[in-house]
């Protein structure tokens, strides 16, 4: 059946999709115009094998109904759907791959809340099972503006309940377990008997899913194959609202854990995963590890890992990434890649296996194995690290640091901005870039500054206005950015990052202030936007 609509405003995918309010999506046509635009941008559906999958969230599983009723109007042959509508992002990545299929939706907002009054999200990604390129985006955001009708059948809804094979209209629908296929390729990558010795010997994890899509996975992971004792899952009851919490990975919102793990009850590790299962946060007994360190720390001890026994070919980073996994890739004289912010922009390389491993400030590590980075593969890979070299987070931290240096780095994020301060703070550090270089502020002269623009090498396209850098002599770094990924108003982020070759055990925040002070300084921040508070600090 034909429906008739016309082009609703804004739907313009961002970072990671297209993110809003639930009960935006929820409007008459809003869902379905978006996806209808994706088949037209993507030359329709017919003939092709889609994944559809989501982490739970509320109207996750209307939406997949939604979905499937389209992908059957549209002509799409075969979906592959997750058990109770449920899949994490990586697992989903795994699944476009694993089945060859043309690609598929993700419903998700990630780590930003869910329920009726927070966030909902739809991405499409592509058959390398990696997030729509730029160049689709833009199509489907063009489809949107171009949209008159849109094709739905009339059926009744799928049971999402149990695995099987099904028909949706003309279309076969193959409900599938959402872990087993995942869980076997990590099965083929780490070294499961190790691990599970290293168990056996008593060691002791706390795994954080917050209430989100990795409790299933975990729980079968690591209490199941690998033996932790039960109860290492907390959390891990997927829940529509992530039990009203904000299921984000970080010392912020992943407080319990962090509390545990600074405590004398601290085990061995802790780790926790976010709304859709992509991100990771690793932290030690007394140790949090930062994302950008753990890319470094995992990249320079990937080789213990099975799968990566061969070595890396690279390692990408985003731009705001700290640069410590640089100078592992110098010392593995293997090749290094910094990207704007997004996964998507690591799909080229890994695609044509330029890196093997990438990683994002934003608590995102992955490699080559899916094409999404992914929250439960870091914590298995930290794991085998651990059980081959038999010591602790803190020690494997600090010997890293010891070889190579350390990036002290911290995050601040200013949310909720209006939209045209945050402009003009942007527009402000802009016009000063030609002139900021040997200027000084707070005993800090800027060696260099510029606006982040990426050309991708593997496709020739150009991406511009990535975030603002400024370099400082010293080692030191300021980067702002506003975020793709917020719902309302703008997120201004603000990434400080300062080098020490042997001065290794200073506070992080004290050893950031000059940079700080410089980059609020150099930007005006008080005057524009009216703090210089964040409202999170990473
Ligand atoms: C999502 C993307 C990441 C990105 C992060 C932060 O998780 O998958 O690639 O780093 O959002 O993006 P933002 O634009 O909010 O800084
Ligand atoms: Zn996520």
């Amino acid at each position: 059946m034909k429906v008739e609509t016309t082009p609703i405003e804004g739907q313009k995918p961002g970072t990671s999709g297209l993110r809003k309010k639930t009960r935006v999506f929820m409007q008459p046509g809003y869902l379905e115009n978006f996806i209808q635009a994706t088949f037209d941008a993507i030359g329709g559906g017919a003939g092709k094998k889609l994944v559809v999958g989501g982490d739970g969230r509320f109207f996750n599983k209307q939406a997949i109904q939604i979905i499937l009723k389209m992908a059957a109007a549209n002509g799409v042959s075969e979906a592959i759907v997750g058990q109770d509508g449920i899949l994490s992002t990586p697992a989903a990545s795994h699944l476009i791959r694993l089945n060859k299929a043309d690609g598929g939706f993700i419903l998700s907002a990630s780590h930003n809340p869910g329920g009726i009054d927070e966030d909902f999200g739809v991405k499409f990604n592509g058959q390398n099972g990696g997030p729509a390129p730029e160049n689709l985006t833009a199509k489907i955001f063009e489809a949107t503006c171009a949209i008159n009708e849109y094709h739905v059948i009339e059926s009744d809804d799928i049971d999402l309940n149990s695995v099987g094979t099904t028909r949706q209209g003309d279309m076969q629908v193959h409900v599938v377990d959402p872990v087993n296929s995942y869980q076997d390729l990590m099965e083929s990558l780490f070294d499961f008997d190790a691990i599970r010795t290293m168990f056996a010997g008593g060691f002791t994890m706390c795994f954080d899913a917050m209430h989100a899509v990795t409790g299933p996975y975990a729980t079968a992971i690591l209490e199941g194959a690998l033996g932790a004792k039960s109860g290492t899952v907390i959390n891990g009851v997927p829940l529509e609202d992530f039990g009203k919490g904000h299921p984000d990975p970080n010392p912020i919102w992943a407080k319990t854990l962090m509390d545990l793990m600074m405590s004398d009850a601290s085990p061995d590790i802790g780790a926790a995963s976010d709304g859709d299962g992509d991100r990771n946060m690793i932290v030690g007994r007394g140790a949090y590890v930062t994302p950008s360190d753990s890319l470094a720390i995992l990249a320079a001890n990937a080789h213990l890992a099975p799968a990566y026994a061969g070595g890396l070919t690279g390692i990408a980073r985003s731009m705001p990434t700290s640069a410590a996994s640089d100078r592992v890739a110098e010392k593995l004289g293997i090749g290094s890649f910094e990207t704007p912010t997004g996964w998507k922009f690591f799909g080229n390389l890994l695609d044509a296996d330029k890196v093997t491993i990438c990683g994002e400030e934003s608590a995102g590590t992955g490699s080559n194995h899916v094409r999404e980075k992914d929250g439960l593969w870091a914590v298995l890979l930290w794991l085998n690290i651990l059980a081959v070299r038999k010591q602790s987070v803190l020690e494997i931290v600090k010997d890293h640091w010891e070889t190579y240096g350390r990036d002290y780095y911290s995050r601040y994020d200013f949310e909720a901005v209006e939209t045209d301060k945050a402009n003009t703070l942007v527009d402000g550090l802009r016009a000063q870039l030609p002139d900021l270089s040997g200027q000084k502020f707070s005993s800090l002269t800027v060696t260099h500054a510029d606006e982040f623009s990426y050309l991708d090498p593997v496709d020739g396209s150009i991406s511009k206005n990535q975030g603002i850098r400024i370099s400082f002599e010293g080692g030191g770094r300021a980067v702002f950015r506003l975020s793709g990924t917020g719902t309302q108003g703008a997120t201004l982020r603000l990434y400080l990052e300062q080098f020490s070759g042997d001065d290794l055990s200073r506070e992080t925040q004290d050893s950031l202030s000059d940079v700080l002070s410089a980059a609020l300084t150099i930007s005006d921040m008080k005057n524009i936007i009216g703090r210089t508070e964040p409202d999170v600090i990473t």
